[in-house]
């Protein structure tokens, strides 16, 4: 596996491999990686010729000075965790200035509308610098294939949207969400948790599959009544959001055609970690 550290070495690297032809897959991550990222891979590899990974924590897209200083770190472990993996060929690990030649800044998008709900509520501008990063990184690495967690299903439809909005020449593609065998989804912060509270907090997916059983019968204020109530029994736990949208628009509903999809969206805070959890109704 190449280890690229700066701009020019990704772009002499992926010169020689346009000229021999390869497709290539891509996959942006924020590093501490763990089963969710590889699982992007899995998917990249089926599909293309050459699988590029990135580790970069983007300063533009966290909301204070503080979290970004806490995001865990380790590239070193990083690397030998993809190496091991036997899924990719190349990671890119640029600095603050391959990204941000000047200064770092977000530019400013329109993605009709999806950044005001859900996350874009709580988390100001935090999108504006996910397109950022992420163009930026699109524009260095000229993937023709580029993979999503639907963890972050709203990451995945402002990305979507955005190619789509500039003609990029890149398909994106969305990616099951990987769960722990209790359910929990797989996040860099469920290190936070000791192992007892990740036990506890397999009521998130729990909560999730019970609310795809009601969806058809149960009206959505119920739904919500309901999760409400089952988190007001949990010590230590907050539910910050609860909301079912319909996945085109993003936008919360309480009513259901018969025409479109929906899913359910659910952030929980536990002992102080934000865990952000969906799932598709069907
Ligand atoms: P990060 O949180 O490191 O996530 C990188 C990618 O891994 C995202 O597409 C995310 O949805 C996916 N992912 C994380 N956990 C997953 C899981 N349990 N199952 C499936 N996919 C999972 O998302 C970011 O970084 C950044 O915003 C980034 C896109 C890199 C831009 O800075």
């Amino acid at each position: 596996m190449e280890v690229l550290k700066n701009k020019k070495t990704l772009q002499d690297f992926i010169e020689r491999q346009r000229e021999m032809g390869k497709k290539i897959g891509f996959a942006p991550t924020m590093g501490a990686l763990h089963n969710g990222h590889l699982s992007l891979y899995e998917a990249a590899r089926k599909e293309n010729d050459l699988v590029i990974s990135s580790i970069f924590v983007n300063p533009t897209q966290f909301n204070n000075a503080d979290d970004l200083k806490k995001y865990p770190r380790d590239t070193n472990r990083d690397i030998l965790m993809l190496e091991k993996s036997g899924l990719v060929d190349a990671v890119y690990i640029p600095e603050v200035e391959d990204i941000y030649p000047e200064k770092a800044e977000s530019q400013h998008y329109d993605f009709d509308g999806l950044e005001n709900e859900m996350e874009g509520k709580s988390r100001p501008g935090h999108f504006d610098g996910v397109g950022t990063v992420v163009e930026e990184l699109f524009n260095q690495v000229k993937p023709d294939n580029a993979y999503f967690g639907e963890k972050d299903f709203q990451q995945l439809a402002i990305i979507k949207k955005m190619v789509d909005k500039k003609h990029l020449p890149i398909k994106i593609k969305g990616v099951d969400i990987y769960r722990a065998e209790n359910g929990l989804a797989l996040s860099s912060r469920n290190q936070r948790l000791t192992e007892d509270r990740r036990e506890d907090s397999k009521i998130i997916y729990e909560t999730l599959v019970k609310v795809n059983d009601w969806f058809k019968t149960v009206s959505v204020p119920e739904i919500t009544n309901r999760v409400k109530d089952i988190f007001d029994d949990q010590k230590g736990m907050q539910l910050e959001y609860f909301l079912i949208a319909e996945e085109n628009t993003l936008k919360e509903t309480d009513f259901f055609y018969k025409d479109k999809s929906y899913r359910a969206f659910i952030v929980v805070m536990v002992d102080g970690v934000r865990l952000i959890d969906n799932m598709h109704l069907d």
